[in-house]
């Protein structure tokens, strides 16, 4: 069994990943959020420091590119490989309306015409491995027969399936059947994600699907740092090492950004950490709301005097 951390946008940073990874093992592949090169061809140096070779150490890193036009993404991939990259991941699963509108993210699902076209284009000329993450359709799981018809005509390297489709963004329940259904007819290793919030939902998942043999986690990950881990056989998740990352993560964000920036950062990173404890409701309001750093620091001490949950992990209802 594969287990890989989705990409989080404003989570799973390099700082987040390089203290994730020191700490917790069970993790085969890490994403970068996605990048997004510029209509100049131009990277943000804070993209140029998400893909930096340097951040990584003992774990495998995929970087993660989003656009529009093929040549955009060919010249993104043209740089990765330069610093050393063997796979970049293609994102055709961003739902957001201001991403799609650009025809970017889950946009490309919109017309499987100009989906042929950006890939054929992709496929011909990228030098490294190109793997692909997406939804089961734009509005219908019915669009997923098509969907993986024409994918199963390129070299994707793997295809990372999010079982919503776009009009879902992510409520309602996630369609693993349409997944599962058409297993068989997918020429290229299969990823699923979606909604494997805590190690007991996860394993349940597994042994009821043993043909799945690669996974993508992201919200549970965020909130339960061990949930691999724990899947995979190791020990459940454990206080005083959840605290010890927590500390690390929030003395690096402090170093490395303005108070301000640091706050906000650790309040994303916090909101998901809180869903493991026992009775978390008030003291994550409280956190939510922090607007000072000894606001968030008494509302995580208070946190850490609740007892972990006997199966921790990411929960929507809060
Ligand atoms: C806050 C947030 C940021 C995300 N950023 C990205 C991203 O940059 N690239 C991407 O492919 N997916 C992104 N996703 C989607 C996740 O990678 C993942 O597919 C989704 O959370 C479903 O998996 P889960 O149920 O295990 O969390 C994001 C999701 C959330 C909630």
């Amino acid at each position: 069994m594969q287990i890989y951390f989705a990409p989080l946008q404003g989570i799973t940073d390099a700082p987040f990943r390089r203290i994730h990874a020191a700490r917790f093992s069970g993790i085969s592949k890490y994403f970068t959020p996605f990048i997004s090169p510029t209509q100049n061809y131009n990277l943000t140096n804070q993209e140029l420091n998400e893909v930096d070779p340097g951040n990584i150490s003992g774990f495998t890193l995929v970087p993660q590119v989003i656009a529009s036009k093929p040549e955009l993404f060919l010249w993104a991939v043209r740089q990765l490989a330069d610093l050393g990259y063997t796979e970049v991941n293609l994102n055709m699963g961003c739902p957001s309306g201001t991403v799609t509108a650009k025809g970017k993210g889950a946009g490309l699902l919109m017309s499987h015409t100009g989906l042929e076209l950006f890939l054929d284009e992709i496929y011909s000329h990228s030098p490294i491995a190109v793997s692909i993450k997406t939804r089961i359709g734009w509005q219908s799981p019915d669009e997923y027969e098509r969907l993986l018809t024409l994918l199963n005509s390129y070299p994707v390297s793997e295809l990372i399936i999010h079982a919503r489709t776009r009009s879902q963004f992510y409520a309602g329940s996630t369609s693993p059947e349409t997944v599962l259904s058409l297993l068989d007819q997918c020429r290229m290793p299969l990823v699923y994600n979606g909604d494997l919030f805590t190690p007991g939902t996860c394993s349940s998942f597994l042994s009821a699907n043993p043909q799945l043999n690669r996974v993508m986690i992201g919200r549970g990950l965020a909130a339960n740092p061990a949930l691999a881990r724990t899947v995979l056989g190791g020990p459940p998740l454990e206080i005083s090492e959840f605290r010890a990352y927590h500390d690390a993560l929030y003395e690096t964000y402090l170093r490395r950004f303005p108070k301000n920036a640091a706050l906000g950062r650790m309040r994303e990173v916090g909101k998901h950490l809180a869903c493991c404890f026992e009775d978390a409701g008030k003291v994550l309001k409280k956190l939510r709301k922090a607007a000072s750093l000894q606001a968030y620091e008494a509302s995580v001490d208070a946190l850490f005097e609740h007892p972990l949950l006997a199966d921790p992990g990411f929960n929507p209802a809060y």
